[in-house]
């Protein structure tokens, strides 16, 4: 289960997730549903109509992208030995996930991502098997880049914003 799927992360999660055989359930809102079905999600969850945590189903993990889930329900709504990864933790989320850990079975997994070699190199190789493509909304010339962000800060972008250099014009 990935919540916040339709973003940057979330869309790149979905992809692995299936390219490792996993059943891929993602939420996000209405208008990601379709992009999120066309990248392999196996069932997707609009977050504006329904709660994941009430639906009755359980998960194996729970990766939530965006930070907001409901820390306790999402317990409620995975499996025995679950795991529970926030990319985005508040502190209460990392003080009690640390709690959890020590507690119980499931397990809860904050903090950033380390950039490792052999992590980027097995990204590419899915990359070039095509098992996973970013998702790309819109692209703007790096001259337009303030447009870029009011374009990201409204917080709708679908995949990611990408921002195109002509090298012609810039030296480094
Ligand atoms: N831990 C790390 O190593 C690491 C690294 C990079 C970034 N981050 C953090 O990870 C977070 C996500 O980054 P991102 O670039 O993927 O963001 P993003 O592209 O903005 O994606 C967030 C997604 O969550 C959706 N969303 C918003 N509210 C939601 C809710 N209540 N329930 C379910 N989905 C919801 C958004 O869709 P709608 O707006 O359409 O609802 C959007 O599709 C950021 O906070 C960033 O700071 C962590």
């Amino acid at each position: 289960m990935i919540f916040g799927a339709g973003g940057s992360i979330g869309t790149f999660a979905v992809q692995i997730a299936r390219s490792f055989g996993a059943d891929v359930t993602a939420v996000d809102s209405t208008g990601k549903l379709e992009m999120l079905r066309s990248i392999g999600a196996d069932q997707v969850i609009d977050y504006t109509q329904e709660d994941f945590t009430t639906n009755g189903e359980t998960y194996d993990v729970i990766f939530d992208v965006v930070g907001k889930s409901s820390f306790p329900r999402s317990l409620r709504s995975l499996k025995p030995d679950g795991r529970y990864l926030l990319a985005n933790p508040g502190l209460s989320q990392m003080v009690r996930g640390r709690w959890t850990s020590r507690r119980s079975s499931k397990q809860v997994i904050t903090g950033a991502a380390s950039e490792k070699t052999e992590d980027l190199k097995f990204l590419k190789e899915l990359i070039e098997a095509g098992k996973i493509k970013p998702v790309i909304d819109r692209r703007y010339p790096l001259e337009h880049i303030a447009e870029a962000h009011r374009y990201v800060d409204t917080g709708h972008k679908k995949g990611n914003v990408v921002i195109t250099v002509d090298h012609k014009n810039h030296t480094w």
